[in-house]
């Protein structure tokens, strides 16, 4: 276990930790007809007393029927059926939303196509125990790609590097979207200013975490290149990121030559909600 800095550490030995209560693992689906069976049955071999939530964003592929099916035959499984595709930011503020209202303790997110192993799950849980926030990262030691191509590796070990540079934040997987919040944690991140939406909604939230104070610890995992289905990473969810990290990067930049500087736990950097 590594969280890069060994105050942030320090700190979080020293404090207590209340119990976890339950968890929801929140599985956002777009296209995964595939794979929602198979990831949804792997979840609950794992996490017996956990629960479930698909997040579909109206799948043309049946997704949601799937999922609809197996929630129908195991009380654990429940669905949230989306308008249309809003993004993984907005299905996961929608999830969470959607937990936080039903008193979880723990809300983990989770990629649906076998890249994030479920099998993994309890020992994220186990790190919670002495954490706000677990992050299952790849590029920590002992972390892992499996099949991979070199490219993508590269977009995203190059995504966390300028993450961690232009942000100043002391992890080494800042993108990845393997995660265990304690309900506490996600109430103190300002959810309802968050308007990233595609996978720089990793970053956001774990800048905001680390900004407000929080104990964020990376365990190693090993992440397995999907056999079903495609990715839905795209040139415009790059972008996206790409402008927000600078912007936010500058912002916090910007603050600080300002003065503006302080362990305030509120970001001063933010754009205004959307109308
Ligand atoms: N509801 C919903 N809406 N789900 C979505 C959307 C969307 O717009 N876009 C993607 N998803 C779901 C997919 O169906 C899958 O379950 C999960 O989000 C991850 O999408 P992938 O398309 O498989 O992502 P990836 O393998 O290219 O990217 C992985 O690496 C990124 C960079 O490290 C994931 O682990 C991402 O979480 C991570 O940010
Ligand atoms: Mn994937």
């Amino acid at each position: 276990m590594n969280d890069g800095d060994g105050t942030l550490a320090a700190q979080g030995q020293m404090r207590q930790f209340g119990p976890l209560g339950t968890a929801l693992v929140i599985i956002p689906t777009y296209n995964e007809a595939e794979n929602i069976k198979t990831i949804v049955g792997r979840v609950r071999g794992a996490l017996p007393d956990a629960h479930v939530l698909v997040a579909d964003d109206n799948s043309p592929d049946g997704t949601g029927k799937l999922a609809d099916e197996l929630a129908a035959e195991d009380e654990h499984v429940h669905v949230l059926h989306r308008r249309g595709k809003e993004g993984l930011g907005a299905a996961y503020l929608a999830g969470f939303r959607w937990g936080l209202e039903r008193g979880y303790g723990v809300l983990v997110e989770m990629d649906a196509d076998g890249s994030h192993q479920p099998e993994e799950l309890p020992r994220l849980l186990t790190a919670l125990k002495g954490a706000d926030l677990v992050l299952g990262s790849r590029w920590v030691p002992g972390g892992r790609v499996v099949n991979w191509p070199k490219s993508r590796e590269l977009i995203s070990r190059g995504g966390s590097l300028y993450s961690r540079l232009a942000l100043d934040l002391p992890l080494r997987d800042i993108t990845g979207g393997f995660r265990a919040f304690r309900r506490e944690t996600l109430q103190g991140l300002g959810l309802e200013e968050v308007a990233s939406q595609g996978y720089c909604f990793q970053v956001d939230l774990a800048r905001r975490a680390v900004k407000a104070g929080y104990h964020v610890v990376e365990v190693p995992i090993t992440f397995v290149e999907r056999e079903l289905g495609d990715s839905k990473m795209s040139r415009d969810i790059l972008a996206e990121a790409l402008w927000r990290v600078t912007a936010w990067g500058m912002g916090e930049r910007v603050g600080r030559i300002l003065g503006r500087d302080g362990r305030t736990g509120r970001l001063r950097t933010e754009q205004p909600p959307r109308a």
